[in-house]
């Protein structure tokens, strides 16, 4: 493979400058999003103009997903619809990138059933996204780079999709092997970014008026492990907490393991750090935690809920959950139900388990039919309404700080946007103001927002 730098200016001699319009979409987390757009900026820096119309590009990325099976099928489904708009516009160039490549039975058949595809980018390698265009230009037949580097760059162009919200990555692999998780297999192990790159970035972002900062991670409370004890996550949201500037600091996700009481007091102490936390939990029985190898039991996680509520009792709580992981009983599931409505949470992202093959969870027997696991899902959603609307109702008559990020739907000169706390707040007001903070009474509660008017300064 050429050296970036050489594909780039062979690329820009091959095309005079101008290769045409990129359509770049992420279809995974937040993580994911921000690699897509790395994505964009490295496609930008070799010439592309970007579009959000798949029909008008000369070279379509797909950023894939690989943590369940429907986000797969969701993929090979657009790739397969492809073969049509390449068969119209035979130049067009496709490429896939993200978390599905890096699992060898998906590439193998992206090689064999999928001749549309052009490029395939594994997870360490959009800085070869240059070197894997010429090759295709030059005549492979498929230009793929699936290896690992650890080498993580520091300097890969990025086209932020907000002007005012950012992530950024802090670290990237996972240790943990979750049993029913792929992401260990296809993010590889923990890497930390070195801290004074991560302030360099914020403070960079915070210079432009970026108001949020989120800090991504698959475990941020591991973050700092492999850096010789040079420094910790609670560390690191000190250090950001003391940077110039009106910003917020968000993070995710957090081990409920290693989710420690320094945690707790930097989420106190700073003031710039949101106050929200989201700890997923994933199941409430010990037993079904103890099978996902998720190292802590629903009485040590309802202990760390416990400091975290006795400092302030109305703290907000989000988390993941899993619904019908192999053999959950009926009385795990109902676990599950009773630390939905001990904890509280503001709200829940809750997930049908998803054979992934490869992880020791997918060897596990399981006698749960399908119906039975969406009959479970169906009553979970509806004990999370009733906790949340009933809840929510505990923001009424407070004054929210809220970092207004859009136009309500449905709601004519109504704003949308998120508190400290990570709850929706619903307000009217002029569209003038997004991207900025303003201050919300609140005056009424659904289940999934609060609604109020803008506090008299
Ligand atoms: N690292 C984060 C953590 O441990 O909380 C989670 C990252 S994962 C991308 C996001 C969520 O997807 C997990 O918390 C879990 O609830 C869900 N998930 C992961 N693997 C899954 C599977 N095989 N089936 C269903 N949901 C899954
Ligand atoms: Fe997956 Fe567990 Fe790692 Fe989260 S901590 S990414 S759920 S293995
Ligand atoms: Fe994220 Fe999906 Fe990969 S959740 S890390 S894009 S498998």
């Amino acid at each position: 493979m050429l050296k970036s730098a050489d594909a780039i200016k062979r690329l820009r001699a091959l095309n005079g400058g101008a290769p045409g319009l990129a359509y770049v979409r992420s279809f995974g987390c937040q993580l994911n999003v921000s690699d897509g757009e790395k994505i964009k900026g490295v496609l930008q820096e070799i010439g592309y103009g970007l579009t959000e119309d798949e029909n008008e590009a000369d070279l379509i990325i797909l950023n894939t997903c690989a943590v369940r099976e429907s986000a797969e099928d969701r993929v090979f489904g657009i790739v397969g619809s492809m073969k049509k708009l390449k068969e119209r516009k035979p130049s067009l160039i496709i490429g896939i990138a993200g978390c599905m490549t890096a699992q060898s039975h998906i590439a193998q058949k992206i090689r064999r059933s999928y001749p549309q595809v052009d490029l395939v980018v594994g997870t360490s390698a959009i800085r070869s996204l240059p070197g894997l265009l010429l090759e295709h230009m030059e005549g492979a037949s498929l230009a793929e780079d699936i290896s690992e580097y650890d080498d993580f760059s520091e300097a890969v162009p990025q086209i932020r999709e907000s002007s005012f919200k950012a992530s950024v990555p802090i670290m990237f692999g996972c240790n943990n092997f979750c049993t029913y998780c792929i992401v260990p297999y296809v993010r590889g192990r923990e890497r930390s970014r070195r801290p004074e790159d991560i302030i360099a970035e914020v403070e960079e972002l915070v210079g432009k008026g970026y108001k949020e900062i989120m800090l991504l991670g698959q475990n941020v409370n591991s973050y700092g492990n492999d850096l010789g004890g040079e420094i910790t996550f609670p560390e690191l949201l000190r250090k950001l907490n003391a940077l110039e500037g009106d910003f917020i600091i968000r993070f995710m996700s957090s081990h409920p393991k290693d989710a420690s009481d320094e945690l707790i007091e930097a989420i106190f102490d700073c003031r710039k750090v949101a106050k929200h936390l989201h700890l997923p939990v994933q199941s409430g029985s010990s037993d079904v935690l103890r099978r996902m190898n998720r190292r802590y039991t629903a009485e040590q996680y309802l202990e760390t809920v416990r400091k975290i509520r006795d400092r302030d009792p109305g703290f907000s709580l989000t988390t993941d959950l899993i619904v019908g992981f192999p053999d959950e009983t009926n009385e795990d599931f109902e676990a599950t139900l009773d630390i939905i409505r001990e904890v509280k949470y503001d709200n829940i992202y809750s997930f049908i388990y998803s054979k992934r093959s490869g992880t020791k969870a997918a060897e596990m027997p399981d006698s749960t039919t399908e119906e039975e696991k969406s009959r479970r899902m169906r009553e979970l959603l509806s004990v999370q309404r009733e906790v949340s609307s009933e809840h929510y109702r505990r923001f009424i008559g407070r004054t929210m700080r809220v970092l207004a990020d859009g136009k309500a739907k449905k709601k004519e000169g109504w704003l949308t946007g998120k508190s400290s706390e990570f709850i929706i707040v619903e307000f009217p007001g002029d569209e003038s103001l997004i991207g900025q903070f303003v201050d919300v009474k609140i005056t009424g509660a659904m289940n999934w927002a609060v609604t109020g008017e803008m506090a008299e300064k």
